[in-house]
């Protein structure tokens, strides 16, 4: 298959350029010469996603118009980044934006620490809650007093139990989805739900195309699919989806899959509105693509005004036959991560090669917990955990964030309206070395590369809303710490660059 490498047209480039003159200049003080400024600026557009490493640049000539600025200037900044690694040209050909060999990129995804092996050490790194007691105990209790006619069974069931899966097509239909359970498929996890869509839809070298940034552990999983990920960068701030670009990437690169998260990205927070989610799906559409849509998130509002039905419709609302959107959800956010419980919901057809695949993966999800959650959803204890879920993450989050902008005033975020995770940008210092430093002040946090590709985002670390109070302020306190060490040198991390913006 043909590599696909996106394209930046000279007036797209300019526009991102020109939208960076609002940043508060980085640590350096005094103004770089033309060419200099226009370098850093091209780095760090491909440092932070929004230019994807391989895309092919503008001729020097239509930037140089673009841009009202020699050509010269843009030859010179080429050659720097060339000099810095961050651009390959071949004569005739073009250039193509690049990272150094030797930057820190983690390709990988989170690592989360076993909860007995924190001890001090404030884990930043995770963005799950312990359990909404009491509500786990009891719908454990009452799973139990279910489980008795399961206990004669053989316990194998690939599609999951038919009262969950008819149980789950009914919250569907109630959301205005009318759905059969034939319909549904319970898995282990979203992460289970989105390997066995990507394994059925997506074989090796196949492109997908993610946001950017996305949820470090699903690019992870794809990438040991095989898969190519086609980054598409995320508009800035908490604006979410720059159709354009979607657009634009659906119909040259027609990627096999295309992963959102509509409700509450993880890790910007962003709220998809039903424009830009009519939009991707009619984009999927006509491009041929499968729109996996991730609704991990989509119960944690967190502020007024989301109560049942403000929210934006969901992302298979657009497509309730499920031929263009399969819709991933799971009891990980909204309830308890250890439960594992997450499913599918797509056409029959698809669901049933899902369930025959599945007998070569784990055959089936565990009988105890699907009838846990079938309890919590029969009984409204769902709604009441969720509730009390909400109140918790709202609590952490504005901890959290007066404690960061206490402590760390040159850092900048928006605050989400929900979801869990607030996406910071760290001041010009190197989230690699703030995450490497961070372990030894206490504080586990990942960096941004973790939910980028292509080493992407090295100004950023994701801030889960796990921690609250007297913890919270801990953790900011921790962090400007490592930031002061970071900043200073005094990281013990040799050569590399503490600072990423000149
Ligand atoms: C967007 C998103 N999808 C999927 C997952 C994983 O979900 P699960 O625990 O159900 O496998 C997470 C967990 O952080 C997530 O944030």
């Amino acid at each position: 298959m043909a590599a696909w490498t996106s394209a930046m047209g000279a007036a797209q480039l300019a526009r991102l350029l020109n939208s960076q003159q609002d940043r508060p200049a980085g640590p350096g003080t005094r103004r770089p010469p033309a060419y200099r400024a226009l370098a850093d600026g091209i780095r760090l557009l491909v440092l932070e996603g929004r230019v994807p490493v391989a895309a092919r640049l503008p001729a020097e000539r239509e930037l140089a118009l673009a841009l009202s600025v020699s050509r010269t200037t843009v030859a010179a900044a080429y050659e720097a980044l060339r000099t810095e690694g961050f651009l390959e040209s071949r004569r005739g050909a073009g250039s193509w934006t690049a990272v150094p060999a030797g930057n820190p990129l983690p390709a990988r995804g989170l690592e989360p620490l076993p909860p007995e092996a924190l001890g001090s050490m404030i884990d930043l790194g995770c963005a799950a809650l312990p359990a909404p007691e009491p509500w786990l105990t009891r719908a454990v209790q009452g799973a139990l007093e279910e489980l008795p006619p399961y206990a004669h069974t053989h316990g194998d069931y690939p599609a999951g139990l038919p009262a969950l899966r008819s149980m789950i097509a009914d919250r569907y239909t109630a959301r205005g989805i009318p759905t059969m359970p034939e319909q549904i498929m319970v898995t282990t996890g979203a992460m289970g739900a989105i390997d066995a869509i990507c394994h059925l839809f997506a074989g090796r070298g196949e492109r997908i195309a993610v946001e950017s940034p996305s949820y470090a552990n699903i690019l992870q999983l794809m990438r040991e699919a095989g898969a190519r990920l086609v980054p598409v960068a995320m508009a800035e701030g908490l604006a979410g989806w720059d159709m354009d670009r979607w657009r634009q990437v659906l119909r040259d690169a027609a990627p096999r899959i295309a992963y959102i998260v509509a409700d509450f990205h993880n890790p910007t927070g962003a709220l998809a509105d039903d424009d830009q989610r009519r939009q991707l799906v009619e984009a999927a559409r006509s491009a041929g693509t499968v729109l996996i849509a991730d609704e991990t998130m989509s119960e944690l509002w967190l502020d007024e005004g989301f109560e049942q039905g403000a929210m934006p419709r969901p992302v298979c609302a657009f497509d309730p036959a499920g031929s263009t959107v399969i819709t991933v959800g799971s009891a990980s956010k909204a309830f308890w991560a250890g439960m594992r419980i997450g499913w599918v919901r797509a056409a029959p057809d698809v669901i049933r090669s899902l369930v025959a695949a599945r007998a070569y993966a784990d055959l089936g999800t565990p009988v105890l917990e699907q009838l846990a959650v079938n309890w919590l959803f029969s009984t409204g204890g769902w709604e009441q955990a969720v509730e009390l879920r909400r109140g918790q993450a709202r609590e952490n989050r504005d901890a959290l964030v007066a404690a960061v902008r206490r402590e760390l005033p040159d850092w900048g975020f928006e605050v989400p309206r929900g979801g869990l995770t607030l996406w910071v940008r760290t001041g010009g210092l190197s989230g690699s070395r703030l995450a490497e430093v961070g372990e030894r002040v206490g504080v586990r946090v990942p960096s941004g590369p973790r939910f980028g590709v292509d080493g992407a985002f090295e100004g950023y670390v994701r801030l889960p809303f796990t921690v609250g109070g007297a913890v919270a302020e801990e953790a900011a306190v921790r962090l400007a710490a490592a930031a002061r060490l970071v900043e200073s040198g005094a990281s013990g991390s040799g050569e590399a660059p503490r600072m990423f913006v000149a």
